[in-house]
């Protein structure tokens, strides 16, 4: 085999992905429509001539900074770390297809880097002028930063591209600009505004929680501040209803143009699966409660909103947000990049040849066993781990296997990919079959007398 394999015990190395990638892209997101929405308001306060608003920026400038920076990164080499483990042909795959794509990529984490720490620590040294532009500067590199990675996700989902076909050609552009590029790019452009917005919520409510109740017994002094420091939480309120609409609404339609190019394919994934169904409602459900809440909260009762509010709100988000990634990377099966690599770690146009030669192949990795049971259980960890926990765990095959003879786990695995469409086609000898099937028996949960 090109790799070893990796198995994460319970888990599976796939769910550790999703695990890191929502967490990161929780941040990451933030990272982008935190950069606008600093822009923007940062450029209104001084045109209005509004140094306390401006002020509140520059204390959420520093609470992005350090979240994005730190844990953006962290995250963000999280990634790369289980991707290279648990799916080391695709990530190879991908960078050879789009070498420079990250090249460019990580030209503009520099700039956005340098851009975001050039913004905060100058904050009051610059002339207004510059630091509008620096500001602009960030959110606009970070935002072709979202617009590399989609290009690079979304051909992971659909490799069909808009202008020419990837695989005809070889052609990085066309790779780039593949059908799902568009819409995915708006989804990932009004998610993270919307929440952003949803982070300003949360630290400004934090930031001024004792507005509302704090006694004035002290002095006038206090009273004053307090109602100046109500109006400007106020302001942020009526200010941030607009991105958190925008957001919403770019969103949705970015779903809807998602939906309306999906190939048939993965159409038919998605209907068959009682949890994608499930977690579309909650999606549409979420994002309804969303909109209502907004519409009660910060734009008919402005006042009414407190750090609990600020924080369901926030909840809803990452909610409606990691169920959209959850499906996204779910209607992929059987695919790890789409009609390219296959989930059970080789390439689609080696199949056939797998089929007749063997699936396994001896590498400096590793020798291939010479016990039978032994032999189908490293055929286990290349062709199914990528998807099933053995006995326990996600997805476990074991109980999936409840009650089954070998004869039927063997018919089973010869029609891997019918009737179900998220597996790989079996891709070994009959041999190796006999093997797997062999081990499968060892970790299948045995009938009650
Ligand atoms: C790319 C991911 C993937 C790989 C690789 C994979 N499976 Fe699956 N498997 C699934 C999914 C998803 C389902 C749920 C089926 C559905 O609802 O479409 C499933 C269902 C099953 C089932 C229960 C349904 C049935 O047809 O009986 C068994 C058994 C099973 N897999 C065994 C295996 C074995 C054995 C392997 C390795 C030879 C394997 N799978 C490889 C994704 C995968």
């Amino acid at each position: 085999m090109y790799y070893p394999w990796w198995y994460v015990p319970g888990l599976t190395a796939p769910m550790l992905i999703a695990i890191i990638a929502v967490v990161h892209v929780f941040v990451s997101h933030y990272a982008v429509g935190g950069g606008i929405l600093i822009a923007l308001e940062n450029q209104f306060a001084i045109k209005t001539h509004d140094k306390s608003y401006r002020d509140y920026w520059y204390q959420h400038a520093r609470f992005f900074v350090l979240l994005t920076v730190a844990f953006g990164a962290i995250t963000g080499v999280g990634i790369w770390w289980t991707i290279a483990l648990a799916s080391p042909l695709a990530t190879e795959m991908l960078i050879r297809t789009f070498v420079f794509g990250w090249a460019i990529e990580w030209v503009f984490f520099i700039v956005e880097i340098v851009a975001a720490f050039l913004m905060y620590y100058f904050w009051m040294r610059l002339p207004e002028k510059t630091h509008i532009l620096i500001a602009w500067i960030y959110a606009l590199a970070a935002w072709i930063s979202l617009v590399l990675i989609t290009g690079i996700t979304a051909f992971m989902l659909d490799s069909r591209g808009l202008f020419a076909h990837w695989n005809e050609t070889g052609n990085f552009w066309h790779a780039f600009f593949n059908i799902q590029f568009l819409p995915q790019t708006v989804i990932r452009t009004g998610a993270a505004i919307l929440l952003a917005a949803l982070y300003v919520f949360l630290h400004a409510s934090w930031t001024f929680r004792n507005v509302g109740t704090a006694k004035t017994n002290n002095s006038n002094n206090s009273a004053n501040n307090n109602s100046t420091n109500r109006e400007l939480f106020d302001k942020i309120v009526r200010r941030m209803s607009r991105p958190l609409i925008f957001g919403i609404v770019t969103v949705l339609l970015g779903v809807v143009w998602w939906f309306v190019l999906l190939s048939p394919d993965v159409l038919l994934v998605m209907e068959r699966s009682v949890l994608l169904n499930i977690l579309l409602v909650l999606f549409f459900g979420l994002c309804g409660l969303i909109t209502l809440l907004v519409i009660l909260g910060p734009i008919m009762n402005p006042r009414s909103i407190n750090v609990g509010f600020a924080v369901c709100l926030f909840i809803f988000g990452l909610a409606a947000l990691g169920s959209a990634e959850f499906i996204r990377e779910a209607v992929r099966k059987p695919w790890i990049v789409d009609q390219v690599v296959l989930g059970n770690q080789i390439y689609a146009n080696e199949v056939a040849e797998r089929q007749k030669t063997g699936f396994l192949r001896e590498s400096h990795w590793q020798q291939l066993p010479t016990e039978k049971i032994q032999y189908g259980g490293m055929v286990f960890m290349y062709h199914c781990n990528n998807c099933h926990a053995t006995d326990h765990g996600l997805s476990a095959v074991g109980p999936l296997l409840y009650g089954e003879s070998k004869e039927k786990i063997a018919a089973t695995i010869k029609n891997l990919n019918r009737p179900t469409l998220s597996m790989p086609p079996w891709s070994g000898t009959d041999e190796e079959l006999d093997a797997l099937a062999e081990f499968l028996l060892t970790i299948r949960p045995v009938e009650n007398p």
